[in-house]
């Protein structure tokens, strides 16, 4: 609870109770501009090595490439501002020990990690998320997420990531929230509510919004590689989320890895600077992504490792992830006159600003014995299960061959995803990211159809053939998974055969399949989008059993289904659901629970579609035209299923759309309303879609552009009505032509629906 709302809460006014409330809360939040004037008390004590230090955040970690020692030295010299990639508790408490007792000025260490999905309790990794198209879950999950973190002494996360991902080839789309700007952002904001609260306060963890930004529009959507963006894209698409969670509030920044339109994003000084600070008003402090300032060398960007220093620190880049960039070369930079102290002072103060707001000079260790209670609170893992639940997208469900019967006896499971404890969570998990293992024990989906079965089901186990990256990255090394080795022609005709008697005996194929949790994320592009390895071939056996089929996917990106889309029977995606996972699986296989999740990706026809979102300008001669009706000649170029779109185990009619005024000035808004009907037989959730588009004006508008949605519960014959407004936040663009934001007078298309591709249609006239 935050100070204000305390004394709210009391009904007292806050003068009478501040000094009481001082002594009795010693962790009581305070204000930002308390915070701001203790920091610049403290920096003027502070000699140029102490300040410098407050801009180094070292490895809490061993890594090849760092070669490191152990901080201490460094930290009792303070010139340790912050600490990444440590979760053991009693070495957080050690070392900050070392900061707050044998540092000249007590300032204490700031722990950080990569707390994207959960800690000890890992709900649905971010995509996945999204695709519950409820902010409420993105905020329920963070804010669960964040008491763990700061039970366990981790005060900053690495979160969110809300970079816009158009192209499913990049491996790093499982991180965001997918294509869409809007959905992006609403997200965005949930994710830094979550961790924050209301504003940073002692109960917060600081969020991190990365990476900063265009990255998820590397060319050819392979990791790391450049982005180039006209301004208009980036103020339009890419940069919408992050604005977001800037407006809410979040702490940090993280500068992206790649160049921009040339520019490396960690020497950027129009993105760091110009439109973050400048035009956003920005307060907080940025950080690099790991190396990344001395990465500005091997851009071919940074003469030396004093130039990258110099280049990432001009452009308002503050703290220096890993590197020791500037460490090793601030001090001689300010010396020679090259960079000014002041531009370190600025560095320097936001950073023991958040320090204060949360409260890290009053309570700077972990309560050590209470670090295993709050990690293995029982209601983590009934929040992850609702949570994995709301986040699954049911795309094809035909003759209703799901919901499952509650009395199935026989039931086949196939598939090497179905039984594997490391991927059912995905990647990014705190206590497996260095190969600690995790201690969560998650539900693989085998073991949730066991539990949903009993003792009694015959179940038969057939995994087949491993599969897996080919080229291990970093993470992989460290934690010890190998590459598979490729199947031999002995043990794919044994897999098949166990496959087809399996198969013959049940009553129901349970296939789980997909991609294993590092083919996704950091450093893992695919250029093919297909099932890895001899899974479809095991879905090809299973099917030409006559049995029904039911397709289970865990996967961290749309992969090309246009073989199962037309042959299985039943598909559903479950993505990396977390440690609940498979028990929230067997909930949605047997209708305890009506699949309500929409698709924040259009999924291809093909890999070659990519990148392919469902936003796109029209050409001259659009889709429909007669003339030249397709832009491939060998695949259609609309999604095999597109943004927005997921079945559910009832029906949905959308009707009545109306404007509140159908024709108005620019600057008013217009309430958009549409009637949602359960026209099935069974409750169910749907999440209303609007779209717009605008006809005309100083640049080509997209074909449609989600502006309204709202996921909604509703019984049986149950019909509700919903209102959307559209006013300058929604009409608005940045145009390059005005080089401004602004609404312009045209006529717009307004649709409602489930999905992206809507019917439901009225038109708005914007007048000047
Ligand atoms: C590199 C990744 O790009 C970034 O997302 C992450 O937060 C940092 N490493 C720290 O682990």
């Amino acid at each position: 609870m935050t100070k204000s709302n305390l004394f709210k809460w009391l009904g007292i006014s806050g003068s009478v109770l501040a000094f009481a409330c001082a002594l009795a809360l010693p962790g009581r939040a305070m204000t930002k501009e308390e915070a701001h004037q203790k920091a610049e008390v403290l920096l003027k004590k502070m000699t140029l090595d102490e300040k410098i230090g407050q801009l180094n955040q070292s490895s809490g970690i061993q890594m090849p490439m760092l070669g490191n020692e152990k901080p201490d030295g460094l930290i009792e010299q303070g010139r340790v501002g912050s600490i990444l990639w440590l979760t053991n508790v009693q070495e957080i408490n050690r070392l900050q020990h070392l900061a707050v007792e044998k540092s000249r000025l007590h300032i204490p260490i700031l722990f950080a990690f990569d707390v994207i999905h959960g800690y000890r309790t890992v709900f649905p990794v971010p995509l996945a998320m999204a695709s519950s198209w409820d902010p409420n879950v993105e905020r329920e999950a963070q804010h669960y997420a964040a008491e763990d973190a700061r039970a366990a002494g981790i005060r900053w996360t690495f979160t969110p990531m809300v970079d816009i991902a158009r192209d499913a080839r990049w491996g790093r789309i499982v991180e965001g929230a997918g294509e869409d700007p809007y959905l992006g952002s609403a997200m965005a904001r949930a994710q830094v509510e979550g961790f924050q609260g209301s504003e940073i306060g002692p109960d917060s963890v600081v969020a991190c919004v990365k990476h900063f930004a265009g990255y998820g529009a590397a060319e050819g959507g392979r990791d790391y590689d450049s982005s180039y963006m006209p301004e208009e894209l980036m103020q339009n698409v890419y940069l919408r989320p992050f604005h977001a969670a800037e407006q809410a509030g979040a702490g940090t920044f993280m500068s992206a890895y790649m160049d921009l339109n040339d520019v490396p994003a960690s020497g950027n000084h129009w993105l760091l600077t110009d439109v973050l600070r400048k035009d956003w008003g920005f307060k907080g402090f940025v950080v690099s992504d790991a190396f990344a300032v001395k990465n500005l060398e091997t851009h071919g960007y940074a003469k030396d490792s004093s130039d990258a220093a110099y280049k990432a620190i001009m452009s308002g880049l503050d703290m220096d992830m890993a590197s020791q960039t500037y460490t090793n070369n601030l001090a001689a930079l300010v010396k020679a006159g090259k960079v000014p102290e002041s531009t370190i002072d600025n560095a320097v103060l936001p950073i023991l600003a958040i320090k204060y707001e949360l409260g890290l000079f009053e309570h700077p260790y972990v309560d050590e014995s209470k670090v295993e209670a709050t990690l293995n609170r029982p209601e983590g893992l009934v929040l992850e299960r609702k949570i994995a639940g709301k986040s699954m997208v049911l795309l094809k469900n035909e003759n209703e061959t799901l919901p499952l019967k509650a009395n199935l006896k026989k039931v086949a499971v196939i598939g090497p995803l179905a039984n594997s404890t490391h991927d059912i969570e995905g990647g990014w998990t705190v206590e497996g990211l260095f190969g600690n293992g995790s201690k969560s024990h998650p539900a693989t989906v085998l073991a949730g159809l066991k539990n949903r079965l009993g003792p009694d089901a015959d179940i038969t186990f057939v995994p087949g053939p491993e599969i897996g990256r080919v080229y291990p990255g970093l993470l992989d090394q460290m934690s010890g998974r190998k590459p598979p080795a490729p199947p031999t022609e002995a043990e794919i005709a044994e897999t098949l055969a166990k496959v087809k008697a399996a198969a013959a005996n049940a009553d129901v194929v349970v296939a789980v399949m997909g991609e294993t949790s590092n083919m996704s994320s950091e450093a893992a592009s695919r250029a093919m989008l297909n099932l890895p390895g001899i899974q479809e071939q095991m879905l090809k056996t299973a099917l030409a059993s006559g049995k029904p089929v039911v397709l289970v996917l865990e996967n961290g990106r749309p992969l090309d289904l246009h073989w199962e889309a037309k042959h299985i029977p039943a598909i559903l995606e479950a993505w990396y659901p977390g440690t609940e996972g498979g028990n929230a699986v067997a909930d949605v296989l047997f209708g305890q629970v009506n699949p309500g999740g929409k698709l924040p990706v259009s999924f291809p026809r093909s890999s070659g579609q990519e990148p392919l979102h469902y936003n796109h300008n029209l050409t001259h001669e659009p889709e429909t035209s007669p003339t030249f009706n397709s832009r491939y000649e060998d695949v259609l170029s609309t999604p095999l299923y597109p943004f927005g779109y997921g079945l559910s185990y009832t029906t949905f009619k959308f009707s009545n759309l109306k404007l509140s005024r159908s024709s108005m000035k620019v600057g008013e808004t217009s309430e958009v309303s549409v009637d949602v009907t359960n026209t099935g037989s069974v409750g169910g959730d749907e999440v209303a879609q609007v779209y717009i588009h605008q006809r005309y004006g100083s640049a080509s508008r997209p074909v449609r552009e989600l502006k309204g949605f709202k996921r909604i519960t509703l019984a049986p014959g149950e019909t509700k009505t919903l209102t959307f407004p559209l006013g300058t936040s929604e009409l608005e663009f940045w145009s390059p032509q005005t080089k401004k934001w602004a609404v312009e007078p045209s006529t717009f298309d307004v649709w409602a629906g489930g999905d992206s591709t809507a019917s439901l249609h009225t038109e708005l006239q914007v007048t000047e």
